[in-house]
């Protein structure tokens, strides 16, 4: 195949992924604005970026848009147009319709449809051609999640001097999860265009080495896979993290110490702040969450004069019926609580649904008490870390689902089965009321895990073993 090099841009690192770390959007009164894009993904890959000097490319998250690259803080940023119809089917159908809930073990029903599978086909193709035409000879090309799975097959074929790295954030599901799937065999292949697949947990290696074992003509040792053509693809661990230093230096400067004070004063000085962050998914567990809380309240095992609960949830995938449907609960939830515990000037959960920038979101970190993740199921969750990041010392509690990726580190958490109600309640209840001298034992631990194994450790492990890898081409 020939690819027509780009003359404006080549790039010897190069970052393909879905979104771009800003998104383009238009404001009310009509101008044009930048702003950061939601998500764990790029809030991991951006220190990454600014280390390695390359090009990114990705969705602006405006549709039907075509612009030229630019500079970003020395990223070159190569926005790839989608039209309506293509976040339509694409973006909002296979990949947060289709893939999304099938990945994250079905806690919402996959939709199937085939004209959504082939504007995936199609868009990826577009990726993977436009990643082809920006990478130098021999270049690194990191391929990021669920959406582009196809991408690092269509790129080996267009381009087979790259190297090529994937990273799932995600999941990635049981085999007799997965084998739902009616594309099953054209991902499992797209993937296998790779040289090195990163997974967040061995748990998820594992379940793609069984499937590929199972269901392809390759062969399989240990976390090698060999394809008939002798391409050599290798499905390995690497939990991702985050600038773990840059969030705990952020939330020591005066600004965000003083605004952290200050969200506390406004709270009306409580004895416990409980914490909640997360994009508004149903993977996440936020129902269950604000219920035990709620309930808490309710039996009078939490003193609504005492604590309060500020949940942050950021607008996600709101044009998908089943996160639109999920925003009305949460409303109605949170009015429910409320309207039962509140008192005049008081009400025990506060509920932002909006996007904050991080500053903001240091300073609730450092003046929360008790963080609570509970997702159902989740790839890694980078809020569990961001909140052990921005800790002054050892304190604080941290209450984290047994379903995220980031339980199999932080084990020093305080453990919740989310599914379990009862096992919630009684644990915000320990978290809340736990000795100073517990709570210091297990953050010590925490901190030091974190601080430890940060993103650019993270980084570092993915592209040395990528750049170990040697394929027969
Ligand atoms: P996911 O990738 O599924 O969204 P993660 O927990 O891994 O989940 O990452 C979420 C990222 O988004 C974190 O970096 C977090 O700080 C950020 N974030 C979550 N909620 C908000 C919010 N309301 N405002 C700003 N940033 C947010
Ligand atoms: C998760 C996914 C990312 C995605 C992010 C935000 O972190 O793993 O790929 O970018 O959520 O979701 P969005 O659909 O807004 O990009």
């Amino acid at each position: 195949a020939q690819v027509e090099r780009d003359t404006e841009v080549s790039a010897s690192f190069v970052v393909v992924a879905n979104r771009l770390p800003v998104d383009r959007v238009v404001t009310d009164d009509g101008s044009v604005a930048w702003r950061t894009s939601p998500g764990g993904l790029v809030t991991a890959l951006e220190p990454v970026m600014k280390k390695n000097e390359g090009a990114w490319v990705g969705w602006h998250g405006a549709p039907d848009e075509t612009l030229d690259p630019f500079e970003d803080g020395g990223i070159t940023i190569v926005p790839v147009p989608l039209s309506t119809n293509e976040v339509a089917e694409y973006y909002e159908g296979f990949s947060n319709a289709t893939l999304w809930p099938l990945y994250h073990d079905v806690v919402a029903p996959p939709a199937f449809h085939r004209e959504w599978w082939d504007a995936y086909v199609r868009v990826n193709r577009r990726f993977a051609e436009r990643a082809a035409q920006v990478s130098d000879t021999g270049a690194t090309v990191w391929v990021q999640d669920y959406q582009l799975q196809l991408v690092p097959q269509m790129l080996r074929e267009l381009r087979p001097d790259l190297r090529i790295g994937f990273f799932l954030h995600i999941p990635f599901p049981p085999v007799e999860l997965f084998q739902q799937l009616p594309w099953r065999r054209q991902i499992s292949e797209g993937l296998l265009g790779a040289d090195l697949i990163g997974f967040q947990l061995p748990g998820a290696a594992q379940n793609f080495l069984r499937l590929v074992r199972q269901r392809l003509s390759v062969q399989v040792r240990r976390d090698r896979v060999t394809l008939p053509d002798g391409h050599v693809a290798r499905a390995k661990a690497y939990p991702i993290s985050i600038d773990s230093r840059g969030f705990h230096d952020l939330a020591r400067t005066p600004e965000v110490t003083a605004r952290s004070h200050e969200i506390r004063r406004d709270l009306g000085s409580p004895k416990v702040m409980f914490l909640g962050v997360d994009r508004l998914d149903y993977t996440k567990g936020i129902k269950q969450r604000l219920r035990a809380f709620g309930e808490l309240v309710a039996e009078g095992r939490l003193d609504p004069d005492e604590v309060v609960f500020v949940q942050v949830a950021t607008p996600s995938r709101e044009r998908v019926e089943e996160y639109r449907h999920l925003r009305d609960e949460i409303d109605m939830l949170v009015g429910r609580i409320n309207g039962e515990a509140g008192r005049i000037g008081r009400s025990p959960l506060v509920y932002l649904h909006a996007s904050f920038p991080r500053e903001e979101m240091a300073a609730m970190y450092s003046a929360a008490d008790v963080m609570v993740v509970t997702p159902l199921r989740d790839g890694m969750n980078l809020v569990a870390k961001e909140f052990v990041a921005c800790r002054d010392g050892d304190n604080g509690a941290l209450v984290l689902s047994e379903f995220a990726g980031a339980a199999y580190e932080l084990k020093q958490a305080y453990k919740i089965n989310p599914y379990d109600i009862n096992d919630i309640k009684s644990t915000l209840e320990l978290a809340a009321n736990d000795s100073e001298a517990n709570k210091a034992r297990r953050m010590r631990t925490l901190r030091k895990q974190v601080f430890d194994n940060d993103i650019s450790h993270w980084a570092d492990s993915f592209l040395s073993d990528l750049d170990a890898e040697v394929s027969p081409e």
